[in-house]
């Protein structure tokens, strides 16, 4: 279970809210050499860590960096990890709460067909280094929205997408949502029940 690096120093050293703003693109093509441990593991911390837990009569919600409505926080963040100094390459699940990797499973042909699925959208010859995979568990967020609940978890991707993006932006890492996944495929890699929690957005990140 590998640690992840944060440190809250670095990010009054960092780059101010209008260059990020306008700085932030889309990056499709990379140098050499690959993202660290230690730049996954900010970029975690900045986007998407929990800050507190905060009880509430109804459920126990939390605090985050994104918004999200009634703290429903049902996003959760998996990880196919092609090349990253310092991880093996596989898939992961982010824990939120304790700032961790969870893997899932080590480099497999999964790992391979999530990849070849993400290259083709991206348009690009670049290998993934890391694809994040976003899946949606229903349960948090249907009981309360019900008939709005699908609309409200894309609209939650889209928040959470641009956070990353300008995480990465501030980071000088290569930042690029996807518009297209594969829930089956996805299912399939994770063994995770399609009904109670399928991927709903991706989004690659490597070193520029
Ligand atoms: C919801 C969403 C879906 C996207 N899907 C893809 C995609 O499938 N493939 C891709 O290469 N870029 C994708 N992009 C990136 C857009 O192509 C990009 O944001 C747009 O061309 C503007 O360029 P910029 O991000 O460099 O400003 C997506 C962006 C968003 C917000």
């Amino acid at each position: 279970m590998p640690e992840l690096y944060h440190t809250m120093g670095q990010f009054f050293l960092s780059k101010s809210l209008t260059s990020v703003l306008e700085q932030r693109k889309s990056i499709r093509s990379y140098g050499a050499g690959s993202i660290s441990a230690q730049q996954l593991g900010e970029f975690l911390y900045r986007c998407a860590r929990v800050r507190k837990i905060v009880p509430r009569e109804y459920m126990e919600c939390s605090d985050r960096p994104y918004p999200s409505g009634g703290a429903s926080y049902e996003l959760e963040l998996y990880l196919a990890i092609n090349i990253c100094e310092d991880i093996n390459p596989g898939i992961y699940h982010y824990c939120p709460k304790n700032h961790l990797l969870e893997q899932i499973s080590p480099k497999n042909d999964y790992l391979e067909a999530l990849s070849i699925n993400a290259q083709k959208v991206n348009g690009e010859d670049c290998w993934p280094q890391v694809l994040m995979i976003i899946t949606a568990r229903f349960a948090r967020v249907c009981w309360a929205y019900e008939s709005i609940a699908y609309s409200l978890i894309l609209k939650h991707v889209g928040v959470l997408y641009q956070t990353m993006y300008l995480v990465a932006t501030a980071m000088n890492l290569a930042p690029c949502a996807l518009g297209t996944g594969n829930p089956d495929l996805f299912a399939a890699a994770t063994g995770i029940d399609y009904y109670a929690e399928s991927s709903v957005g991706e989004f690659i990140l490597a070193k520029q």
